[in-house]
């Protein structure tokens, strides 16, 4: 598929036919893609969990569902996903990385980061885990886990204190559902958010 029709064609996607596994081939493809991702002082501070069995998945699920909480309709269609992929940040190895002496900042302080440079990181590599499913003809997502279920995740997947999960992709294969709601906004184009020279002028 040509670059240009793969960004276009990605979508985020809420259903998925459940009798469709991922293919193991596409599913290392997308995760060997998402390690070119770039990121601050090739610090790389990122890890992926894979869940792709029943179990695992369940547990994802059942970790991040509220008792008694009104059914999501969004949530309820990607419970069919034959693979969810936790996305996790390491802060700490960006703090490591530069305090190494190319980079100088031995105090370790976050006050040099303008931005969570770790967690952006982790959002490219995902990005290029979105795009890599398009371009393997499957649909995927990326959202977000609720504040309150952070404990219960990391405990299910036995991951450690230092890590953070930015979102999660799922992936399988695109069955047709409703449109989601915030489309309405219309997606702002290209001329719209460019600024030459100067904000505001367009
Ligand atoms: C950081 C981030 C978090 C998101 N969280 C959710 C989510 O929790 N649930 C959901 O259905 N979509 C989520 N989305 C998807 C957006 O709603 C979607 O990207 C947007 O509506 C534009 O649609 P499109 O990606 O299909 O073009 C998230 C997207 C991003 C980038």
């Amino acid at each position: 598929m040509e670059f240009d029709e793969v960004v276009r064609r990605r979508r985020m996607v809420r259903r998925y036919d459940p009798d469709r596994p991922v293919p193991d081939e596409v599913l290392l493809r997308c995760l060997d893609n998402a390690v070119r991702a770039p990121s601050a002082g090739f610090s790389q501070g990122w890890d992926f969990v894979v869940l792709r069995t029943d179990d695992e998945r369940t547990r994802f699920w059942a970790a991040t569902t509220d008792p008694g909480e009104r059914a999501d309709p969004w949530r309820s269609g990607i419970q069919d996903a034959p693979v969810l992929i936790l996305c996790l940040s390491h802060k700490d190895a960006y703090l490591d990385r530069y305090a190494e002496p190319d980079k100088g900042w031995t105090d370790r302080s976050e006050n040099h980061w303008p931005v969570p440079y770790w967690d952006m990181d982790a959002g490219m590599a995902a990005l290029l885990i979105l795009l890599t499913a398009v371009d393997a003809g499957l649909g995927s997502l990326f959202f977000g886990v609720p504040m309150q279920c952070h404990p219960a995740v990391h405990e299910q997947f036995g991951i450690p204190g230092g890590r953070t999960v930015v979102g999660v992709v799922s992936l399988g294969y695109a069955v047709p559902g409703p449109k989601s709601p915030s489309l309405r906004r219309h997606r702002r184009t290209g001329a719209q958010v460019s600024h030459w020279g100067r904000f505001g002028r367009q």
